[in-house]
């Protein structure tokens, strides 16, 4: 999704502002700008494509002096990625940049007359902000709408708030803005009346700043801040108010003065490096087992799994689970799901949280709503945990970002410890989102007291072989690259599976269609007859998950319907099996969570590996966003 930086403050801006988008990039890169504000005015730069494009358009322009700048890289939302829909947005003394959805924005722009120079919704913004500056401080013309008071009247939270007339006009112009705002933002506007300040707000988009030797720093989240700040304001929903390189001016959304603490940052650069992997996505496929182990670290016991985050008497009460989250995470839940009903015998249902908002869902009261996403940030997750909570449930993030808006909404979390993941293509996130659903099942089923001693000592001796399976072999990794040359035509892949390999099928579909633009669709194995099987012949690639611990001989036998039709089978299986066209041999496990693991590291390295063949960009796949979050 889009990213947000700011700076205020006496060291070059440029150079400082393009080494934060530089660690938002990955979230949205259709296109990016800056707009930086010296004392000799105003200048805005932006360019289409990848922050590459943009530094070049720069060349050698750096601030000096005292400088007051924005920048953002934007995935585009709902109009073209063109320059003159990047960001940030100018009239004529103001710039902003914006995160989010300004969903009246059609009305706005009728209301305020002035030309656009965009297509975007997000320019209103500076039309609606320099309008009320304008109107205030002429004393003339009426303002936009009527809960734009002039900042004289005794309500308003901007008059005398800083102590500089013009600066509190200039917020009062800001916050009657904000006022006249529906949907979702982050905003930082700057504006040549008040220099050497930031005007900020938030509202259902993430938003942070830090205070360092250097000045002010503002970012859409931590990696930007890291190394240079060591402490961190995250704002609240409604906070807004006015920043200079020394302090801020914070309000809440009713206008009363608020006031945050400072979390801390950790002290070095969190960006990844690739060292010396071809992408991010294949470093973090070979980082799966050091996550799995830090997941593991003070939770697998000798005798028993702990979970110090959970209280045993907390789960007890809870009658059943809904678990809710989108794309991969929809399948982390989902495989989750035949965890939680096997391991702790609890009922569980699954939800894509775009669907559940919106269909007025009967819950149960007593139910555990549980919420899984890497960002912490997608929208209709976060309205999910909301609306669940809003019910009275008890709710629970898994989520791999402390201090994320899913984060702060839950009443419990589990975070992922998977480290910051960067390749679009979630990978390490999946696994760890999977884990610690299993050992949650297991955490669970243990305060349940329905696993047998049998069963309970085997899923323990699972998990502490699951490093061992997570690490990439040589020689499949090889494999896979021979082979993905032979699957790059034809019209689809079809990923199949029964039971705990149906979610891992639809992930290895997804996989592959994100970052390979094939076509792809997961299946039940046995559904195949039902439907699919009517699109198969030699050029449809069927990837069958014939795990040995579950269903094989089924799964084996919707296979051979395929076959009998000529389709063309890739078969990840520890057998011999005559009728595939290619077998990808996986060593056996007898614990269906070991085949798991160890199938979804092929159906990942496949899909990299055709892509790459393909000559995509696996990091930053096109049209899409590492965290969505605009509905
Ligand atoms: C695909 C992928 C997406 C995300 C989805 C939810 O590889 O990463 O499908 O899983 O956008 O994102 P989070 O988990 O951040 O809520």
């Amino acid at each position: 999704m889009c990213c947000i930086v700011g700076y205020i403050g006496t060291q070059p801006a440029v150079a400082r502002l393009l080494h934060g988008l530089r660690e938002l990039e990955y979230r949205g890169y259709d296109s990016a700008g800056v707009a930086v504000l010296q004392p000799e005015g105003l200048r805005c730069f932006k360019a289409v494509g990848k922050l590459d494009n943009l530094a070049a358009k720069l060349g050698d322009f750096e601030s000096s002096g005292p400088v007051t700048a924005i920048g953002h890289t934007r995935w585009a939302t709902h109009v073209k990625p063109t320059e003159a829909n990047a960001h940030p947005h100018g009239l004529t003394h103001s710039q902003v940049v914006h995160n989010g959805i300004i969903e009246n924005y059609v009305a706005l722009r009728e209301a305020v007359e002035t030309p656009f120079l965009s297509q975007t919704d997000s320019e209103v913004i500076v039309h609606l902000f320099e309008r009320h500056l304008a109107t205030w401080a002429a004393q003339a013309e009426p303002a936009l709408d009527q809960r734009a008071e002039t900042p004289s009247s005794a309500a308003d939270p901007a008059a005398g708030a800083t102590g500089d007339p013009t600066v509190d006009l200039t917020l009062a112009a800001f916050r009657a803005t904000l006022d006249a705002l529906h949907g979702a933002y982050a905003i930082l506007l700057v504006s040549e009346t008040a220099p050497g300040r930031i005007f900020f707000a938030r509202k259902g988009s993430p938003l942070q700043l830090g205070f360092a030797e250097d000045g002010c720093h503002f970012a859409s989240s931590d990696a930007p801040l890291v190394g240079g700040c060591s402490q961190t304001l995250y704002l609240d929903d409604g906070h807004w108010g006015v920043a200079t390189a020394e302090g801020l001016t914070l309000f809440a959304a009713d206008g009363s003065p608020a006031e945050l603490a400072p979390k801390p940052l950790p002290a070095s650069s969190l960006a990844a490096r690739k060292e010396g992997y071809r992408y991010f996505m294949e470093k973090e496929i070979y980082e799966q087992p050091r996550v799995l182990a830090d997941i593991l670290t003070g939770r697998l016991g000798e005798q028993a799994v702990r979970l110090d985050e959970l209280e045993a008497d907390w789960l007890r009460p809870i009658s059943s689970v809904t678990l809710c989250a989108c794309g991969t995470s929809y399948h982390a839940a989902l495989t989750g799901s035949y965890l939680l009903e096997r391991l702790a015998r609890v009922p569980a249902r699954v939800e894509i949280a775009s669907e559940f908002r919106y269909r007025e869902p009967v819950l149960d009261p007593n139910g555990l709503f549980v919420v899984i996403s890497q960002s912490g940030e997608t929208a209709d997750t976060l309205e999910a945990i909301k609306l669940a909570k809003a019910q009275g449930l008890a709710t629970l993030a898994l989520c791999n970002v402390d201090n994320s808006s899913i984060v702060r909404e839950a009443e419990r979390t589990l975070l992922l410890r998977a480290g910051i993941e960067k390749g679009v293509a979630s990978t390490k996130a999946f696994s760890a989102q999977v884990l610690t659903l299993w050992l949650l099942a297991l955490y669970w089923g243990q305060a349940r007291a329905v696993l047998s001693g049998e069963r309970h000592a085997r899923e323990l001796t699972a998990l502490r072989a699951v490093l061992n399976v997570m690490q990439v072999q040589p020689r499949v990794h090889e494999r896979l690259h021979r082979l993905s040359k032979r699957y790059l035509h034809g019209h689809g892949f079809f990923f199949i599976g029964r039971d705990l390999f149906y979610p891992l099928a639809l992930e290895g579909a997804l996989k592959l269609k994100e970052i390979s633009y094939l076509h792809a669709e997961g299946d039940p194995a046995g559904e195949m007859k039902h439907d699919p099987i009517a699109l198969a012949d030699a050029e449809l690639f069927t990837i069958a998950l014939m795990a040995r611990s579950t269903f094989y001989e089924k799964v084996k036998s919707n296979v051979e319907e395929l076959s009998a039709r000529d389709a063309t089978l890739i078969a990840i299986t520890t057998e011999d099996f005559e009728l595939a066209d290619d077998i990808i041999q996986i060593r056996p496990y007898d614990h269906p969570m070991l085949e798991f693991f160890e199938m979804l590291v092929v159906v990942q390295l496949l899909a990299m590996e055709i892509a790459i063949r393909l000559g995509n960009d696996v990091d930053m796949p096109r049209n899409l966003a590492k965290s969505v979050t605009v509905e």
